[in-house]
């Protein structure tokens, strides 16, 4: 059994050394350079914000973030491939291969462009080895 001097020592030690671990690993996180943001173009810019003026969030996850309606977007380009995604969000008609709706966009070949980039940008970020998520509502409309 600890006495009350022995047990306030081992809460402040305690305490310093997760609180010193924590700091540390802030800094080694903050020191890596995951983002590579030296290649976010115009056109990457311009998909961000496409993204989230039209509630894409709404629907999708990236990096984990948003709803668990629709596919997660972090790896789509791996996934799907430029054309297949140019074509989801150019088409007139809604995109439903599965039973569940993508928003019918019917998006120019410009935006659609700068989603595409916007989604290799994504793509690019280190992910410390995490290659592929996917939103487990969505993952039975994957196929692959
Ligand atoms: C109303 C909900 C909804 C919104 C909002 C929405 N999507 Fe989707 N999206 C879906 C669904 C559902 C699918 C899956 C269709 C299927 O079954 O293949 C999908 C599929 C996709 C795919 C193909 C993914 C894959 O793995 O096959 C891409 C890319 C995509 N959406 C991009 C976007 C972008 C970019 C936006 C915003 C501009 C957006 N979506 C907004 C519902 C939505």
């Amino acid at each position: 059994m600890l006495s009350k001097k022995q047990a306030r020592a081992f809460f402040l030690g305690g305490t310093t050394v997760t609180f010193l671990i924590f700091i540390g690993l802030t800094i080694f996180s903050f020191g890596k350079d995951q983002t590579h943001k030296e290649n976010i173009t115009e056109s990457v810019v311009r998909g961000k914000h496409l993204w989230e003026t039209n509630n894409c969030m709404g629907c999708h996850t990236i990096l984990g973030e948003g709803a668990y309606y629709a596919p997660e977007l972090t790896k789509v380009i791996d996934r799907r491939g430029e054309g297949y995604i140019k074509a989801v969000l150019m088409t007139p008609v809604s995109w439903q291969p599965n039973g569940r709706k993508m928003v019918a966009y019917g998006m120019s070949e410009q935006e659609a462009e700068d989603m595409v980039e916007f989604f290799k940008w994504i793509d690019g970020i280190d992910l410390n080895g995490f290659e592929r998520i996917v939103s487990p509502l969505a993952k039975d409309k994957i196929d692959n």
